[in-house]
C-alpha cells in the first residue's frame, strides 16, 4: 500500500486524551494499584504517556499476541507470542491497547487474562474503530472513536513503519 498520509491527532489532542483517560483510571482505583498489561508493539508510546499522568501506583508489564502477521486485514487468528512476567490474580489489571479494530486481539487477551482470575479486568484503549467490530468486545476507557482506514502513529506501524511518529494519521491511498 503506498499513500499519502492525513492527521487525525496532534500531539497536544493525544496529550488531553491521555490525560483524561489516566486521570479516569486514577479516580475509578482511588489509590490502589494497579497493574497495566501492555499490549506490543502498538500500545508501547501510549503506555508510557498514560504511566506519566497516573496518579496512584501503578505497575507495567508486556504481553504480545500475534493477530495480523504484516497484512492490514485481520488472520481472524491470535496467539500469545510472549507472556506476562507478573501473577495477576487477584489484582486490578488494565489492557493497555493503541487500537480496538475488530476486536479478536482483545478479545481473545481478555478471556486470557480473566482465567488467571485478576480482581478487576478493564481495556484502556487510544483508539476505537467501531465500524469494523466483528466480535461484541468494549473498551472501559477509550481516547477517540474512529472512522475505517488505515492509521499509523504514535506507537502503530505499516509493515513496522511509522511507529515514531508523534501524531496519529490515516494512509489515504493515491
Ligand atoms: C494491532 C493493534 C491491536 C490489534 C487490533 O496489533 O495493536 O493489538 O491489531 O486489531 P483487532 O481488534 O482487529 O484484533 P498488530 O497485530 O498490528 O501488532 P503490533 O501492535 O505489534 O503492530
Amino acid at each position: 500500500m503506498t499513500g499519502t498520509l492525513r492527521q487525525l491527532f496532534d500531539e497536544k489532542a493525544i496529550r488531553d486524551a491521555v490525560k483524561r483517560l489516566a486521570g479516569a483510571i486514577s479516580r475509578d482505583f482511588g489509590g490502589q494499584e494497579v497493574i497495566f498489561v501492555s499490549v506490543l508493539k502498538g500500545a508501547f508510546m501510549f503506555t508510557s504517556d498514560l504511566l506519566r499522568e497516573m496518579k496512584g501506583p501503578v505497575k507495567v508489564d508486556f504481553i504480545r499476541v500475534a493477530s495480523y502477521g504484516s497484512n492490514t486485514t485481520t488472520s481472524g487468528q491470535v496467539t500469545l507470542t510472549k507472556d506476562l512476567e507478573t501473577d495477576i490474580k487477584g489484582r486490578h489489571v488494565v489492557i493497555v491497547e493503541d487500537i480496538i479494530d475488530s476486536g479478536l486481539t482483545l478479545r481473545a487477551l481478555r478471556d486470557m487474562l480473566l482465567a488467571r482470575q485478576p480482581r478487576t479486568l478493564k481495556i484502556c484503549a487510544l483508539l476505537d474503530k467501531r465500524a469494523r467490530r466483528e466480535v461484541e468486545i468494549e473498551g472501559d476507557y477509550v481516547g477517540f472513536t474512529i472512522e475505517d482506514g488505515f492509521v499509523v502513529g504514535y506507537g502503530i506501524d505499516y509493515a513496522e513503519q511509522y511507529r515514531n511518529l508523534p501524531g496519529i494519521y490515516v494512509v489515504e491511498e493515491e
